[in-house]
C-alpha cells in the first residue's frame, strides 16, 4: 500500500484561465507519487501544457494550491523550487537560447549548483549521453540542430541537475520511433531513482511506460486504468485518433477487414 510519505506533489482545487470567463483548468486535484511516471493525455487545447506550466510555477493559479513536499510552491525560494522541479517545453525552439549545446545544458547547473563547478563537464556529458547524444554535440549550435536533436538537447538541459519532478511536454513529438523509444526508456529509468515524471503526449504507444494515465477533459482530470485505454475510450474524452485508426474502424464497420 502507498504511504502518504510517497507523495511528492499534491494539487488541491486548482483553477486557472488566461482570461476572465475562459477557464482552462477547473477545480483540479491530483497527487503525484515518488518513483512513478504519469502520462497526461487530452485533446488539443484541453490544458495539458497549462497544467504543466502551473506545476512548474510559471503561472499563478486563480485558486487552489500546489503542495511540494508539504509546502505551497509559492512559499518556496526560487532556487529551492527549481532544484526540485524542471520542465521541458513543448516547443524546444522557443526555449533554446545558448549558442553551444554545452552552454545550453550547463545553464541549470550554473544557476542552481554553482558550488559544483568542478563537476559541470562530467554532468553535462552524462546528461547528453542519457538522452542519446554523444560528445560531438557539445560545441554545436543548438539552433542549427534537427528538430529531434533540439528536443534531446532541451531534455538534457532539463535533467542535468537531476530534479525530483520532471515535467515533459510532448517529449516524443517529432521523434522517430527509435529516438522516441530511447527517450521513453530514459524516462522510465529516471523514475526508478525515486523521481517523478509527468509527461504529455498524443501518442497512445507512449503510455506503455506510465504507471498512471491521466486525461484532461473539460477542465477536469480523470484517472484512467492504463490497461483499458484504447482509441474508443479516448474518443469519449474528445481525443481524436489518427487517420489510420479511423480507416481501420471504418473498414471493420463496413466488413472490409
Ligand atoms: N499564453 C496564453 N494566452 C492565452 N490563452 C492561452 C495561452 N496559452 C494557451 N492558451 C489557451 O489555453 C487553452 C489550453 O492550451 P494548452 O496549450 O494548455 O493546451 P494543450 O492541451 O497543451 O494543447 P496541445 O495538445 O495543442 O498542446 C487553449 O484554449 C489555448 O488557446
Ligand atoms: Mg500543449
Amino acid at each position: 500500500m502507498e504511504t502518504a510519505g510517497n507523495t511528492l506533489v499534491e494539487v488541491n482545487g486548482l483553477s486557472f484561465g488566461y482570461e476572465k470567463n475562459m477557464i482552462v483548468l477547473s477545480d483540479i486535484s491530483l497527487s503525484l507519487e515518488r518513483g512513478k511516471v504519469y502520462a497526461l493525455l487530452g485533446a488539443m487545447a484541453s490544458g495539458k501544457s497549462t497544467l504543466l506550466k502551473l506545476l512548474a510555477r510559471l503561472a499563478k493559479p486563480l485558486s487552489g494550491q500546489i503542495i511540494l513536499e508539504g509546502k505551497d510552491v509559492w512559499q518556496i525560494s526560487e532556487r529551492q523550487f527549481r532544484r526540485c522541479v524542471s520542465i521541458a517545453f513543448q516547443y524546444p525552439d522557443r526555449s533554446i537560447f545558448a549558442t553551444t549545446v554545452y552552454d545550453e545544458v550547463v545553464f541549470a547547473l550554473k544557476m542552481l549548483y554553482p558550488e559544483k563547478k568542478h563537476m559541470f563537464d562530467s554532468l553535462v556529458k552524462g546528461a547528453l549521453l542519457a538522452v542519446g547524444l554523444d560528445e560531438s554535440f557539445l560545441k554545436r549550435n543548438p539552433h542549427m540542430l534537427s528538430g529531434g536533436e533540439k528536443r534531446k538537447v532541451s531534455l538534457a538541459a532539463t535533467i542535468v541537475h537531476r530534479p525530483q519532478l520532471l515535467l515533459l511536454d510532448e517529449p516524443t513529438a517529432g521523434l522517430d520511433g527509435i529516438s522516441a523509444e530511447s527517450i521513453l526508456s530514459f524516462v522510465a529509468d529516471y523514475a526508478k531513482s525515486d523521481n517523478t515524471v509527468l509527461f504529455t503526449t498524443h501518442n497512445l504507444e507512449d503510455i506503455s511506460i506510465a504507471d498512471e494515465v491521466i486525461i484532461l477533459y473539460d477542465g477536469k482530470v480523470h484517472y484512467i486504468d492504463k490497461n483499458r485505454v484504447d482509441y474508443m475510450v479516448l474518443v469519449s474524452y474528445g481525443i481524436l485518433p489518427p487517420d489510420y485508426v479511423l480507416y481501420e474502424y471504418w473498414g471493420k464497420y463496413h466488413g472490409y477487414t
